[in-house]
């Protein structure tokens, strides 16, 4: 008897199911505390049945996981146009996902009266690449042991500047290789901003540490600059041992973050990721905070992430995180969407109490000693970098 190929598959899979149903039975059987043999059967369903979520976010995170999940995947084309929930085909996935996607406005419930940014987001949330328009090849040709990542604005010529004075400083440090390069997306003439094109031209001549991409540099689409650094690591400096990303109005003590880092190895150096975490959070339904995040796109907490103000992780994970990356919707806040990423890979970011995102009392500010055992402050003036740093490089600082 031969059977038609498709009708061997849908038979092969049956058979598989039934099985793994019999494992997990006698698996349950087995597990038994008494000792008796009993069967458990269940009462009810003992999977649950897949139900679009409300939210937006949500809705697009579980298609992505149907679409990466093996088993299913596998089986993906039993599932015809007559059979696929309506939900599944709300995303038209062979579209070009870069163009505005203007279904978003009829399946966000209250899209029309959501303020711009959230719009301007949920067009634009498949698109995860832009040209880049400013690159450099050369900057890891000696692949770094710590790469540090700065995200700035077109305008801060002098915060990128103060940081190449003090603790980004590229060269060798403590016997180390340090590379620096300055994270930029485009400041649009739609956010009134000067055209400063040919000013950031001679920078990027003149010091050849800045990236930048074709996109609108706003605060939701920091995740987009998250991405893209991703790309960009793995095209550009895979050998970089270290990085660590963060904001450009930070105090980053590199002294001390190269002496933590000289004490790693194994799988603690390989899994790395630290930095100033939070748990337990999850979205602010307050309009009028800058975090608000609307019911109708997000449910749920948030997972353990690291602020995004600064936080260091190993080359290895950068690859990792590349990796998983595509399989989490693009979310408005890059730090809680860097956290998401973890999670998927099945790590957490790790809280050291070096890293100062909400700075250090006041009363120790101006004293050079508080800063010697700090991985990261914030915030801190491109002056105020360039003190801290003559403080901590002065061979006759002596503290204790
Ligand atoms: C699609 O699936 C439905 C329900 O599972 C089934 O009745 C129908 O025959 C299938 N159509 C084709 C073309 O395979
Ligand atoms: C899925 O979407 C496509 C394009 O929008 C449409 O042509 C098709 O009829 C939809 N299928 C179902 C089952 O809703
Ligand atoms: C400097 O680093 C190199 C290689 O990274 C190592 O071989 C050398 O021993 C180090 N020198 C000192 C003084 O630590
Ligand atoms: C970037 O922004 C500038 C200033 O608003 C604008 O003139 C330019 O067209 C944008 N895109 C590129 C590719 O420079
Ligand atoms: C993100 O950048 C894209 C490309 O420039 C733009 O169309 C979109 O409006 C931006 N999104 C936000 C939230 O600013
Ligand atoms: C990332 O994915 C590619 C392609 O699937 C694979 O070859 C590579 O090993 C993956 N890298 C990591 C670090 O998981």
């Amino acid at each position: 008897m031969v059977l038609p190929r498709r009708r061997l598959k849908v038979l092969m899979t049956v058979m598989m199911v039934n099985l793994f149903i019999f494992i997990l039975v006698s698996r349950h059987n087995s597990q038994d505390k008494n000792g008796r043999n009993k069967v458990h059967i269940p009462t009810k369903p003992f999977w649950t049945k897949l139900v679009p979520n409300q939210a937006y976010w949500n809705r697009q995170q579980q298609i992505l996981d149907l679409q990466n999940n093996p088993i299913l995947s596998a089986n993906y084309r039993y599932i015809n146009t007559t059979n696929i929930p309506d939900w599944l085909n709300d995303t038209d996935l062979t579209s070009d996902p870069c163009k505005p996607d203007l279904k978003v406005t009829t399946q966000v419930k209250d899209y029309n009266s959501l303020p711009g940014r959230f719009k301007d987001f949920l067009l634009y949330m498949r698109c995860r690449s832009y040209p880049l328009l400013v690159d450099q090849h050369h900057l890891c040709k000696d692949p770094p042991f710590l790469l540090l990542a700065v995200k700035s604005l077109a305008p801060h010529f002098d915060r990128r500047q103060a940081i190449r004075q003090s603790w980004g400083q590229a060269g060798i440090l403590a016997n180390r290789t340090v590379a620096t390069v300055f994270l930029l997306g485009n400041a649009t003439a739609v956010d009134y901003h000067p055209d400063l094109s040919e000013m950031l031209q001679f920078e990027s001549t003149r010091h050849k540490d800045i990236v930048q991409w074709d996109y609108r540099d706003s605060f939701f689409n920091l995740t987009v600059k998250e991405v893209l650094f991703l790309d960009w690591i793995q095209a550009r400096c895979p050998g970089a041992q270290y990085i660590f990303k963060g904001d450009d109005d930070v105090f980053v003590n590199t002294f001390r973050i190269l002496d933590f880092l000289k004490g790693l190895s194994g799988p603690r150096a390989r899994d790395l990721f630290v930095g100033d975490v939070i748990t337990n959070a999850g979205p602010h339904r307050d309009k009028k905070v800058k975090y608000f995040i609307p019911e109708s796109m997000y449910v749920g907490m948030y997972p353990p992430y690291a602020g995004g103000g600064g936080y260091l992780y190993s080359g290895d994970l950068a690859a990792r995180l590349h990796n998983v990356s595509q399989q989490v919707a693009l979310y408005p806040i890059d730090d809680v969407y860097t956290g998401m990423c973890l999670r998927k890979l099945g790590l957490a970011p790790e809280k050291h109490k070096g890293f100062r995102t909400f700075d250090i009392e006041e009363k120790y500010r101006s004293n050079p000693c508080a800063y010697k055992s700090l991985m990261l402050v914030h915030p801190r003036t491109p002056q105020e970098m360039i003190q801290i740093w003559a403080w901590l490089s002065n061979p006759k600082l002596n503290c204790q």
